[in-house]
């Protein structure tokens, strides 16, 4: 045990940070500053419980300035709203699909009932509603993300716009109250001269690389917003919360001139905060990072996508080398904030242990297929018991990185390609670089059903990179 005092020590972030050296410039007043979804309306009156009305239907909305597009949203919103809930919360969503075509919504990264999970075996029809029902675990606090999930549907309604934030707050917060948070919506788009979002014929060229790479789009958004402005105050620390919500896009996000401190990511914190100056985000995985203002006020700092080569030679993209600018951070004229500490243990993660697994799965991503196969609904692909443990070894067998998602139960990453993971964090997503292995530990706690388990590329997605996982009782 630590003396008490020690977890107060103050990390490197507050010395650490390097000042932009970029001239001053003058304030300017920009329309999107910090900009962000709005968040669900709670109906209930009751304690600990989080009543919500969603509504997926087909708007028109200026998602790029001066163009109007028609998209599909939730509450009329791209993003759509923030669920906003504690871990305790019981949850219950009145869903209203006012589409002209199936759909789901997926809570993806909760642990929740099968029922609740909005996959594909649960389709919800024009014109139906759904109420989904679930209780925010303790231990769960973290950034997560909802979205649709319908049968060979999922890349083009995310494309369309049906996309939005979940956070669940701690029942106690290790990070002092005083810290503002930010949530980062971050997508990309593509679109045609007269505003509509570019979904082309799978037979036409561009529909071809579009299913071999995932879709990709040259525009990115930031809460829906084209490269808003952040304010920070000097020495001031804020909470991001990043969430990637591309079908295909993995970002290499960087804050030039700064570094950060990561302390979570997909089910939540970790134990120890980890300074870092970049940091990969694979589709659909999240993060939370602690930034610190510079000391001189009107500096800007551009947070960047640098690039990653994720890609099949054949198909990668003649640009893929391009830096591209996701916003601008401008410390402001404010009074200064005083410095904080930080701790330095943030939680306990208990690891799973490895002395109990009780199977071994093997998960052979090839290109569109695992283990072979493409998905079948009627099938099960792997066959298990609630309170088992198991290793599953993911391998990526071609030239290009394949995300591994799990529905229903958070993971821990054991090794990659034989390196020991060196911290602990627990996940849902987990990209697998080209020709390359990952061994994670899960334990199926508790809700039996039929889970999916896939590539996050949507694209592989819905042409089949995705088996199924039954937990029986
Ligand atoms: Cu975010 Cu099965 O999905
Ligand atoms: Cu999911
Ligand atoms: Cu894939």
């Amino acid at each position: 045990m630590l003396h008490p005092l020690r977890l107060l020590a103050v990390l490197p972030l507050s010395l650490s940070l390097v000042a932009v050296s970029a001239p001053r410039e003058r304030v300017r007043a920009l329309p999107k500053r910090d900009a962000e979804p709005p968040a669900l309306i709670n109906i209930s009156k009751k304690p600990n419980t989080v009543e919500v009305n969603i509504t997926a239907s087909v708007t028109t909305l200026s998602l790029v300035p001066g163009v109007n597009s028609e998209v599909f949203a939730y509450n009329g919103h791209v993003p759509g709203p923030t669920l906003d809930v504690r871990e305790g919360d019981h949850v219950i969503v009145h869903f209203h699909n006012h589409l002209s075509e199936p759909t789901t919504v997926h809570w993806h990264g909760i642990h929740l009932p099968f029922e609740s999970d909005g996959s594909p075996f649960y389709p919800i029809k024009p014109g139906e509603s759904h109420d989904y029902e679930f209780t925010i675990r303790p231990g769960t606090a973290g950034t997560y993300w909802y979205h649709p999930h319908p049968d060979r549907r999922t890349g083009f309604a995310i494309g369309k716009g049906l996309f939005g934030a979940i956070v669940v707050h701690a029942a106690d917060d290790p990070l002092p109250a005083t810290i503002s948070e930010r949530l980062l919506v971050l997508s990309d788009n593509r679109f045609l001269q007269d505003g509509s979002i570019d979904f082309p014929d799978a037979a036409s060229a561009s529909g071809g690389i579009d299913e071999e790479n995932g879709r990709e789009g040259p525009v990115l958004f930031v809460n829906g917003h084209v490269m808003p402005t952040l304010s920070i105050r000097r020495g001031e620390v804020q909470r991001w919360r990043i969430i990637n919500a591309s079908a295909g896009r993995i970002y290499r996000i960087a804050l030039a001139g700064h570094t950060m401190l990561h302390i979570g990511s997909d089910g939540g914190l970790f134990e120890t905060p980890r300074e870092v100056k970049e940091l990969l985000l694979t589709t659909g995985e999240r993060v939370e990072v602690l930034i610190r203002g510079t000391d001189s006020a009107g500096t800007k700092a551009l947070l960047q996508d640098l690039p990653y080569d994720r890609y099949a030679p054949q198909t990668r993209p003649k640009d893929w080398k391009k830096t591209l600018d996701l916003l601008t951070l401008e410390t402001t004229d404010e009074a200064s904030v005083a410095p904080i500490a930080i701790p330095a243990h943030l939680r306990t993660v208990p690891p799973l242990d490895t002395t109990k697994a009780t199977a071994v799965r093997t998960v052979v991503f090839g290109q569109g297929m695992i283990n072979g196969k493409t998905m079948d609904m009627a099938r099960v692909d792997v066959s298990t018991r609630v309170g088992a443990t198991e290793i599953w070894e993911i391998e990526n067998v071609v030239g290009m990185d394949h995300p591994f998602h799990l529905h229903g139960f958070q993971f821990q990453v054991l090794d990659r390609d034989g390196v020991a993971e060196p911290y602990r964090s627990w996940k849902d997503m987990l990209n697998i670089p080209k020709h390359s292995t990952a061994r994670i530990i899960v334990r199926y706690d508790d809700y039996p059903g039929k889970w999916m388990f896939h590539c996050h590329i949507l694209d592989h997605e819905d042409h089949g990179m995705m088996g199924v996982l039954e937990v029986r009782q």
